[in-house]
């Protein structure tokens, strides 16, 4: 693989905040772009993203040199030598999201060099054990409420998700979108037309009585187009950023989850606690899911950021049975699909993810497909910028079926 050009710019992700893209362009004539998203309620461990023109500059005045003059043989050897090229542990010299965009560009122009998927290629370069579940795609986790950083409403939990219970995404896809749409009916009904507006990743986002009005009026919807044996539900506390006093008390957060499992039964809660807090995710992992792994998933992202030093501690910890891959907490292709591995090795669910800040860009479609991933996290469908990863993962589904899996 031969480049014979990186060139970066600065774009607008969907908070029209700066980010970037690059665009590698191989000697054979291949170019490719990739663009990298950008979170609101991040982690503190997460890899340092630079401002967006800093990182630009970085691209093309460090990276493109090198990446012109030096050819990279494979994935591995591309992202270990930015790492080492940026020496700091954060990536904070030049840019998580310089490397990142430059990582995904090299993805992406290696699978077009050789004429297959991106999922394709992925999920050859991941090194992971094959599955011999019943496991066909990733479930979808539908962000249809949304509170928290997220919104400018009184819902003390970032997230609200269905997740349908499909065998193919076509059909979770119309499921998602069919109880999406009943919901905002329902809450404009309910709540005036102004419940029909959306918060940062397309959920809505009005004031609600209550932290569990939403599951109740998501059960209500389901119930009412026969589909509730159809979606499962799920939430994202972000509880790092929780900022209801009452919810700062001693127990009371355990207290919300208790109620919330018992009423609603949930099979999906990430970020419980806060972020240093591996002790309280143990607690609520031994609570709910015994000794022998369980029925609900307790999902780490800030508590873990997709680095492998920290999952390492929330294992030890016995902290969760699940995580949320975000290949920008980390800030290289390489670097996700190990954290993948490890949590396969420790037998969690793996849940990839978008950022709430996002761009056109659809890689984490065919990440999650790659990987085998058991969810993939991606906002409502609405907006463009999500709207463009559900439409990858339909794609993805056709080329599956004739390239079989
Ligand atoms: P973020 O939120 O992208 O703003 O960090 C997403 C999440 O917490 O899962
Ligand atoms: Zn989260």
């Amino acid at each position: 693989m031969k480049t014979s050009s990186l060139i970066a710019r600065t774009i607008l992700d969907s908070r029209g905040h700066w980010t970037v893209e690059a665009a590698l362009t191989l000697r054979n004539g291949i170019r490719v772009t990739a663009s990298v998203p950008q979170g609101k309620s991040t982690g503190a461990s997460e890899a340092h993203a630079l401002p967006a023109a800093r990182a630009v500059r970085n691209i093309n005045k460090i990276i493109a040199p090198w990446l012109v003059r030096a050819d990279f043989n494979d994935q591995d050897a591309l992202d270990a030598f930015l790492v080492r090229l940026d020496g700091t542990t954060s990536k904070s010299k030049l840019g998580a999201n310089a490397i990142l965009a430059t990582s995904i560009a090299f993805a992406r122009a290696s699978a077009a060099a050789k004429k297959v998927p991106l999922w394709r290629h992925l999920r050859t370069i991941a090194k992971l054990p094959a599955r011999k579940s019943a496991f066909a795609q990733p479930r979808l986790f539908i962000n249809v409420v949304n509170g928290g950083l997220h919104a400018g409403n009184n819902l003390a939990f970032q997230e609200y998700l269905i997740i349908p219970k499909c065998r193919t995404i076509a059909e979770s896809v119309d499921v998602g979108t069919a109880v999406y749409h009943e919901l905002g009916n329902a809450l404009v009904a309910a709540k005036g037309k102004t419940a029909a507006n959306l918060g940062d990743e397309g959920g809505y986002a009005p004031d609600f009585k209550d932290n569990l009005e939403p599951f109740a009026m998501l059960q209500h919807a389901a119930k009412k187009l026969k589909l509730d044996k159809k979606v499962d539900f799920g939430m994202d506390a972000a509880a790092t950023d929780i900022k209801d006093p009452a919810l700062g008390r001693p127990g009371a957060l355990m207290k919300a989850y208790a109620a919330i499992i018992k009423k609603y039964g949930p099979i999906y809660l990430e970020d419980p606690f806060d972020e240093n807090d591996f002790e309280g995710f143990a607690g609520l992992n031994a609570e709910f899911n015994g000794e022998g792994g369980g029925t609900i998933w307790i999902a780490g992202d800030d508590l873990t950021t997709t680095n492998v030093r920290l999952m390492e501690r929330a294992h030890a910890a016995k902290s969760v049975n699940a995580i949320i891959i975000k290949p920008n907490q980390i800030g290289s292709v390489s670097e996700a699909l190990a954290a993948v591995r490890l949590a396969r090795e420790y037998g969690w669910a793996v849940v990839a993810s978008h950022r709430s800040g996002e761009t056109n860009d659809d890689f984490i479609a065919d990440f999650a497909y790659g990987v085998q991933a058991d969810g993939l996290k991606l906002g409502a469908p609405a907006r463009g910028e999500r709207v463009a990863k559900y439409n990858r993962l339909l794609e993805i589904e056709e080329e599956g079926k004739k390239g079989g899996r």
